[in-house]
């Protein structure tokens, strides 16, 4: 959580006033937070300016005039409060007592209680009530021994416990943006003009500006000028820059909005885009994986929110096709298998980011008892996948919206190819039964365009019906409770109506004492085993005067004669047809959220990249 951007440039090196510069990049970093904003330039006379304020970027800019200011070394932050509420003194950079020193922070800094009351009694004035504040302080500290800021730096970062990617900078030493890693993401970007140098959260920060980049190891710190990067591990010493210049393939379109009022839009109908470059990226780790299920007995799955359904669907298909027992699990309950994880026993965690520090701990408590880790990830080289044993990505280029959508697709297909493959090796399938099966994921693609293509009007339309409720049901049964588990969670998260997803031979159990006239259920089949017996739960739903929405196969007649709202989708093969049955689920997500008002790029409450537990 929280954005971080920080730049160093020599004169004339960018056409741009700096603070206009940092402006544009911590927009891109906005998914990350957006309840307060702040920035620090040093400018050309050296003198040290710090803004900042309760708020979203464009309100706070303007309040602030951003863009009035310049300088040539600059640091902003947008944050997502963790320690102290979102207000104009919590909101960061945070100051020492001389002035001098400003500090942007992401992470949890957990001992900085101990740390502060320590530094009060030396006499800091502290003005805030967030953790981030004790590092400009102890920096101040370690300077009184006349030491540099770097090194002042280098003993503050000994002092912490937790989390953290740090940009700081003193005026005493201008010219330069000291940072430090630890499990927070941070990368550099080394710019495309001579004299540009960045350091942010994310690399659409700075893509406008290059896609050289160097992403961080946890224990990682040093400085930036405008023209060199200093890199050195906290144990092992320095570090080669040059070894780890990485250059990514994606542009700075694939990081905007391409014309779309909203990220989630668009990202929604690059689906077919995405899908697409996840089957060309399939090479030879997706094989190694694939191995590695089928010679393992058991398989454990796990990961946070939607990633968390995307192991779901995983673990049907692992014991469906595979024949291999499977368990999937939240992250952060990794406590109900602490005692049964043991060597060698393989764990697949999926996370878009790899960064989101539930998943990343299940990952290293797991790896501490000897299990193998495989990473499903999106983004390259970040904390989960560089923990793993193997790393398998999805490619579905960067993902501004809070809400996941093409990542959870592209997850699934991913993990789909992996399974058959698995099934293969394993006997399963054979290997013509097997090219057939591949064959149709290589059309999922197309098929994902044309649901986009006949699913958006219907999906408009139903929104405003939909917008005037405060509940829903989203039932299915076997492959499509997690698909309903996904429907509920985007419908919560960014048009704020409570929704409940439940295997619908479980809805009897309980949940449809609930169910009045005008209560609306989402109902999911697919083309399996289930696509007859669910009926009879559509009907005990009708009975009570539910408003009954079905998503099923074009010609389930039974099924749409006795719905209010049909969805009428691409009859495949049940285990492919995850993918696009989730479309219509986006879709009416995002149009009631903008039908009630909201924006559903930013939902409250809510960061993109979850880095506290
Ligand atoms: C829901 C959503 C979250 C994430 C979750 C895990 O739309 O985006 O539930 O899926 O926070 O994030 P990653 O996949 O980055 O680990």
């Amino acid at each position: 959580m929280c954005g971080i951007i920080g730049i160093v440039v020599s004169k004339g090196a960018i056409k741009e006033r700096l603070g206009s510069v940092l402006r544009k990049c911590l927009k891109n970093l906005e998914y990350r937070g957006y309840d307060s904003v702040g920035f620090a330039i040093i400018n050309w006379n050296n003198e040290l300016i710090v803004r900042r304020s309760k708020g979203k970027i464009d309100e706070v800019s303007r309040k602030l005039g951003f863009d009035d200011y310049d300088g040539h070394t600059g640091i902003a932050h947008t944050r997502w409060a963790t320690h102290g509420k979102p207000s104009d003194v919590n909101a960061h950079p945070h100051i020492d007592c001389t002035k001098k020193i400003a500090v942007v922070h992401n992470g949890v800094i957990e001992n900085y209680q101990e740390l502060k009351r320590e530094l009060l009694m030396k006499g800091h004035v502290f003005t805030s009530e967030t953790d981030t504040e004790v590092i400009a302080h102890l920096i101040e500290e370690y300077k009184k021994k006349g030491i540099g800021t770097y090194e002042a730096l280098k003993e503050a970062i000994r002092h912490l416990k937790g989390a953290y990617a740090l940009a700081v900078i003193d005026k005493d030493e201008p010219g330069k943006i000291f940072f430090a890693r630890n499990t927070s993401p941070l990368v550099i970007g080394i710019g495309k003009n001579e004299g540009v140098m960045f350091i942010a959260s994310d690399i659409p920060a700075f893509l406008e500006y290059t896609n050289h980049v160097i992403v961080l190891n946890d224990g990682e710190i040093g400085f930036i000028t405008s023209s060199q990067v200093f890199l050195e591990h906290i144990n092992y010493g320095i570090v080669n820059v040059n070894e780890r210049i990485r250059v990514v393939d994606w542009t700075p379109e694939m990081a905007k909005k391409a014309g779309y009022p909203h990220y989630m839009l668009k990202e929604i109908h690059e689906q077919p885009l995405a899908l697409s470059s996840t089957l060309a990226g399939i090479g030879s780790e997706a094989h190694k994986l694939a191995e590695l299920i089928a010679s393992s007995k058991y398989v454990y799955l796990t990961g946070a929110g939607t990633s968390y359904h995307a192991c779901l669907i995983a673990e049907y298909l692992l014991n469906d096709l595979v024949g291999i027992k499977a368990t999937a699990f939240i992250a952060s309950e990794y406590g109900r298998f602490r005692k049964s994880i043991a060597r060698n026993d393989l764990l697949i965690a999926v996370s878009q980011s790899g960064e989101t520090i539930d998943t990343l701990m299940a990952v290293r408590r797991a790896k501490n008892k000897g299990a193998i880790i495989a990473a499903i990830s999106n983004v390259i080289d970040s904390a989960i996948p560089r923990e793993s044993h193997i790393a398998v990505y999805t490619r579905a280029g960067p993902e501004i919206g809070v809400a996941a959508t093409k990542t959870f697709t592209t997850q699934v297909l991913l993990l789909t190819w992996i399974i058959i493959k698995a099934a293969e090796i394993k006997g399963e399938l054979s290997p013509k039964r097997t090219s057939e099966m591949l064959d149709l994921l290589k059309k999922i693609p197309d098929i994902v365009n044309t649901t986009i293509r006949i699913t958006e009007p219907s999906a408009r339309k139903i929104s405003s019906e939909i917008a005037l409720k405060t509940n829903a049901y989203y039932l299915g049964r076997g492959l499509a409770v997690p698909i309903s588990m996904e429907g509920a969670l985007k419908l919560k998260e960014i048009a704020y109506i409570h929704a409940e997803a439940y295997p619908a031979g479980e809805s009897k159990h309980g949940p449809i004492a609930l169910v009045e006239e005008g209560f609306p259920v989402f109902f999911t089949i697919l083309s399996d085993e289930y696509k007859d017996l669910i009926i009879a739960n559509i009907e005990e739903m009708r009975a009570r005067g539910a408003w009954i929405i079905t998503v099923a196969p074009k010609d389930h007649e039974k099924a749409f004669s006795i719905s209010s709202f049909a969805f009428k989708m691409p009859r495949l093969e049940y285990w492919a047809e995850t993918i696009p049955y989730i479309i219509p689920y986006q879709l009416i997500a995002y149009y009631t959220s903008i039908t009630r008002g909201y924006d559903p790029d930013k939902p409250r409450n809510l960061a993109k990249t979850v880095t506290v537990e």
